[in-house]
């Protein structure tokens, strides 16, 4: 649906997520014409003075961000649009201030975008609904994290929800606007070649892999809180699970999609204490190298506490309980300091039940890659050109990049047009997200109880030995080393 007007307010308006992601995001939408022109940016924040240093610091760290992309006109007319507003987000009598610069343009499309710590969510939504800010088109997108565990989950939640509906509530999960991801939606739900596959029949085992170089940079403080576990799994990979595993949704509209999400779920088999110990690897870096150049182990990085448990990596082996997956094991693995940065899903295919060419054929296999690379390639068998029946796996392109031949948006550029449109289908409802915290937390409590300290790791490799263990138990192995 065209919108011929927003407002949209950005909170932590200096902080290190809008400098690095949604001004460039918006800026990319406004150099494509997407942007309605009048369409305000207004960024909260204390440590800077006024509007005009405010888009000095934007505009030079925009500058390395966009890269290629920055283009002086271009920002200069984006740059247009951005007022900043100094801003205690804790104060709530600030908030008039704010009424006032949005009731200038009364009844447009209000975005509140909460790129806070969460123990501020709350808080905020209550000022903003003090000063009359929460009615009409208004809707606030909550950044992850949203609690560090089910209860205090349901808290935020619950507490934004006194002065939000639920349907102007946009939990935001960046994985689910990376264009591979929309690419494997349009795979799945727009041909019928996969579908009749797509199940234990033919399906040997899913494989969800999303792992980096860098190591807990400078967010100790929130990383050694939350950890692997919290930070990924319980949002960005059973996400993605959940776009891999779902029923056909009846339309794409967002609830037809949430349910079938939740679906998958409520359905993931329940972890016990015992489970945790064999289904669930927990590692934490030490010191290694990256690119040949050596780096310090978790323990030794600046702020992280003497001993800290905190995982830096997790491997996992999750079932889902339907008939369409019953048997499937879907392995998820997640991690920083690993040897390459890699986000993909791999769906690995039976072996041929009969070979006639007397040897060992390599199962098809499908690999959506969301990075370094955006592709989605379909491995099959080929015949080598020649005398013999000689094979060798080749893959078909199956994202048509050079077809398309256009720029492919940043996750947040999607699911920031997707806020101003008014379309939750990617954004993650509450019963999606208590789930996710249902199914996470046995194996917080096993860890909290002492069951497996992190099995340490070397930096630079692809993770503890147990990791490799997990799959080579089932007769798998993780794709990049089958
Ligand atoms: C964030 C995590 O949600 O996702 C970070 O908090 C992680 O720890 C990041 O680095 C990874 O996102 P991307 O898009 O760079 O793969």
């Amino acid at each position: 649906t065209p919108i011929d007007a927003f407002d949209m307010v950005l909170f932590g308006g200096t902080g290190d997520l809008v400098m690095r992601k949604l001004l460039p995001a918006l800026y990319h939408q406004h150099q494509d014409g997407n942007l309605p022109a009048a369409g305000r940016i207004i960024c909260l924040g204390r440590s800077v003075p006024d509007t005009a240093a405010y888009l000095d610091k934007a505009r030079g760290l925009a500058q390395g961000y966009l890269g290629k992309h920055y283009n002086e006109a271009d920002w200069d007319s984006f740059a247009d649009r951005i007022e900043y507003l100094r801003l205690d987000a804790n104060n709530p009598d600030e908030f008039g201030r704010l009424a006032d610069v949005l009731n200038t343009f009364p009844g447009r499309v209000r975005v509140f975008y909460l790129s806070t710590a969460p123990d501020l969510f709350a808080p905020i939504s209550k000022s903003l609904a003090a000063v009359g800010l929460s009615q009409g088109n208004a809707r606030v997108v909550l950044e992850k994290p949203l609690g560090h565990d089910l209860a205090s989950s349901n808290k935020i939640n619950d507490e934004v929800g006194q002065y939000f509906e639920e349907q102007q509530i946009y939990r935001i999960d960046h994985y689910l606007g990376k264009e591979p991801v929309l690419n494997l939606i349009a795979l799945r739900f727009a041909n019928t070649l996969l579908e009749p596959l797509w199940r234990r029949e033919w399906i040997r085992d899913v494989q969800i892999t999303v792992t980096e170089q860098v190591g807990v940079e400078t967010r100790a403080d929130f990383y050694d809180k939350a950890g692997a576990l919290r930070d990924m799994i319980q949002n960005h990979l059973l996400q993605l699970l959940t776009i891999v595993a779902m029923e056909p949704p009846a339309s794409i509209d967002a609830d037809a999609v949430r349910d079938e999400k939740l679906k998958i779920l409520r359905a993931l088999k329940p972890l016990t204490a015992e489970t945790v110990h064999t289904n669930v690897v927990r590692g934490q870096y030490r010191a290694g190298a990256i690119n040949a150049k050596p780096v310090p182990g978790y323990l030794e990085e600046p702020g992280v506490p003497a001993g800290s448990k905190t995982e830096t990596f997790v491997a996992l082996k999750a079932e889902i309980q339907t008939w369409r997956w019953a048997g499937v094991p879907f392995y998820l693995r997640t991690g920083k300091r690993l040897q390459e940065r890699l986000a993909e899903i791999v769906i690995n295919f039976r072996e041929a039940p009969h070979s006639i060419f007397g040897r060992h054929t390599t199962p098809n296999r499908l690999v959506i890659q969301l990075q370094p690379d955006e592709s989605v390639r379909l491995y099959l068998m080929a015949k080598e050109p020649g005398n013999q029946f000689r094979q060798r796996p080749v893959h078909l392109d199956l994202d048509f990049k050079d077809f398309f031949q256009s720029r492919s948006p940043e996750a947040y550029e999607r699911l920031l047009m997707d806020v101003i449109r008014g379309d939750l289908s990617l954004f993650v409802r509450r019963d999606e997200q208590r789930a996710a915290w249902k199914w996470v937390e046995p194996i917080l409590d096993a860890w909290e109880n002492g069951i497996d300290a992190p099995k340490p790791y070397t930096a630079g490799t692809w993770g503890p030995a147990a990791s490799s263990a997990l799959l080579s138990r089932d007769g798998f192995s993780w794709h990049e080393e089958g």
